[in-house]
């Protein structure tokens, strides 16, 4: 969804934007720019692509500049090329912008500017803010005044950052529904998508606020709000260190990521007690009054909140509804006041998964987020944010988030079954303890990884593959089949065990991958008999279990309920393996992006 980082400071910031550029590629990657400001001009470079190219173009430049601004590009309007690639510029280009979000009435100010004189290099709705500046610059002498006046003209979503050729140093930005954070170092200042881009100069951020429009001069900084009032913005100090935004030696984020899991898993639960009762305060009045849980969510987070339901039905009896974000919003919810709204996202930042939330504010809802960013627009808009501890997920394909978002659900599910008197405290106790022993019974997964790794060897050129679960592992097949997909492109669909028999059994064939969940329990046997019709079949059975009696992947013993969080690792590293397999560029997977900050 584009990644922006700008940099206004004493240095040379030129590598320094191309090593931002590269932690953000994850938000798009289909070309990259730049703009730098040096002796009273604008200079601007780009290339289709990834950062790589346009690195080899800063360095043939030998671009030295102490105001820059770069972009990373995830097409939304007009094809991946130089002419739409970010930064744009107005006319007579005397401004250069990037953009992140779209710009929605950007046909209406074209045509407006059009008659104005104004002629158009791109199909991008971002290059209208570059010339709507320059427009208004006609008339006022001040950049920040012109900046100002185009912002209000926009409708949509943005995170735009600006530079002036008339005040070199100087850097424009304003906020709307995009992330946009502002980093403040030394005698130097940072605009990025997120935090990762600018982390190793500085970790104190503002992170701004819709409406909020930032001036930064090379001596300091200034946040207006969209009142028109000067912003007061808190500087949060950020706890992620530096190593956790790097690959580590693994040659993919991904694999990294996979293997953070039971750090991740336990910075998450080291958190959740306290997290829990602040934000959610689960006294025993406060969670009967909960009459129900509305759980919404895009991807793979939309996948935890489906298992989520299964564990609010089983240890909470809670009447749960999961839905995906998208769907939900454009539904007729008969709200139900009484029930809690739970948005789960990583970034926090999903458009959809925003706007369903701030539908359920609307009725009148108390809302939850359980995210994994500070500071996100998911954290701002809910009541109260449960977070999840995994520091910054790169990977596009989410690993890491997933595993930590089923433990602060799945613990959520505990507080709130003991506490609405479901669950004894001993029953409370033991499950509890069971869930402190994830971090550990994920790093006992993690050693499967030969094992996945030869037999991914031997399937990575079929081209279907199915996935089945039942009960809370019935997501997990949802997700593991989105995992494949998402990285090796590869055709994969996950189903309920029970329902293979309604028509999706008729796409066996001899060969055909089935991975199979079937953890010990009281719905083994069922689904071993799905097994049993997709061998009949000619299925090859990849079974995933914990019962020693079973010839499969033998994972630990846990509670049914809590597999399918440690199931996820062998099933994330198939995924992996199978697009390595294929050569695959698994971090930068085609079309998709990491943070959907439109709809
Ligand atoms: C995108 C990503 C998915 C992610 C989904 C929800 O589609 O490619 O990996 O699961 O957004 O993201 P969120 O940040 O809300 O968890």
């Amino acid at each position: 969804m584009c990644g922006i980082i700008a940099y206004s400071g004493g240095r040379n910031g030129a590598a320094l934007i191309i090593d931002g550029l590269k932690k953000l590629e994850y938000r798009g990657y289909d070309s990259a720019g730049l703009a730098y400001g040096a002796y009273g001009k604008i200079n601007i470079l780009k290339a289709v692509g990834k950062v790589n190219n346009l690195e080899e173009l800063v360095l043939k430049n030998k671009v030295n500049s102490a105001c820059l601004i770069g972009h990373t590009r995830w097409a939304t309007h007009g094809k991946p090329s130089k002419e739409n690639s970010h930064p744009h510029t107005g006319q007579p280009g005397a401004v250069a912008l990037v953009h992140n979000g779209i710009i929605e009435n950007y046909l209406e100010l074209k045509q407006k500017l059009t008659a104005k004189g104004h002629k158009f290099k791109s199909q991008t709705d971002s290059e209208v803010a570059a010339h709507l500046i320059e427009e208004n610059l006609k008339r006022t002498l001040s950049f920040p005044a012109a900046f100002e006046a185009a912002v209000k003209q926009l409708k949509g979503a943005y995170a735009l950052v600006a530079m002036y050729n008339r005040e070199p140093g100087v850097l424009m930005a304003a906020k709307k529904q995009s992330p946009l954070v502002l980093g403040i170092g030394k005698g130097e200042y940072f605009l990025a998508s997120d935090v990762p881009a600018f982390l190793q100069h500085t970790k104190r951020a503002v992170f701004l606020e819709d409406g909020d429009i930032a001036c930064i001069i090379p001596r300091g900084y200034k946040i207006t709000a969209a009142d028109g009032g000067p912003a007061k913005r808190k500087i949060h100090t950020i706890a992620w260190d530096n190593t956790s935004a790097q690959k580590c030696g693994y040659k993919h984020f991904m694999l990294k990521e996979i293997f953070d899991q039971p750090q991740a898993v336990e910075d998450t639960l080291r958190t959740l007690p306290n997290d829990i009762k602040k934000s959610f305060g689960i006294s025993a009045r406060r969670a009967k009054e909960i009459k129900g849980i509305y759980l919404v969510a895009c991807g793979t987070a939309y996948h935890a909140a489906l298992a989520a339901k299964y564990f609010l039905e089983h240890f909470a009896k809670l009447p749960v509804e999961a839905d995906t974000a998208s769907e939900f919003k454009y539904r007729d919810v008969n709200f139900q006041k009484d029930w809690l709204f739970c948005a789960v996202s990583q970034s926090g930042e999903t458009a959809d998964t925003l706007a369903a939330l701030l539908n359920a504010k609307k009725a009148g809802l108390r809302t939850l987020g359980v995210c994994n960013v500070l500071g996100s627009a998911i954290t701002r808009a809910s009541d109260f944010t449960v977070y999840t501890r995994c520091g910054p997920e790169i990977s596009v394909a989410s690993t890491k988030a997933f595993t930590s978002q089923l433990t602060v659900l799945y613990a959520l599910s505990l507080q709130l079954g003991f506490a609405r008197g479901a669950l004894s405290k001993p029953q409370f106790n033991e499950l509890y303890k069971e869930l402190l022993r994830l971090p550990a019974l994920l790093a006992a997964a993690l050693k499967k990884q030969e094992q996945v790794k030869k037999t991914a060897r031997g399937i990575f050129r079929k081209k279907s593959f199915i996935f089945l679960g039942r009960n809370a592992c019935f997501p997990l097949a949802l997700e593991g089949a989105l995992k494949l997909k998402e990285v090796s492109y590869l055709h994969a669909e996950g189903f309920p065990a029970g329902e293979i028999k309604h028509g999706p059994i008729a796409v066996i064939e001899r060969g055909t991958p089935v991975f199979a969940l079937a953890p010990k329990g009281f719905l083994e046997g069922k689904i071993l008999s799905s097994c049993q019709e997709v061998s009949a079949r000619g299925a090859m059975l990849i079974l995933l279990t914990n019962d020693a009696a079973q010839n499969g992947l033998l994972l630990p013993r846990v509670s049914e309920y809590l597999f399918p969080v440690i199931a996820a690792v062998p099933l994330q590293l198939f995924a992996y393996y199978i697009a390595a397999f294929n050569g695959c560029d698994i971090d930068r997977p085609r079309n998709l992006a990491k943070s959907v900050t439109v709809e």
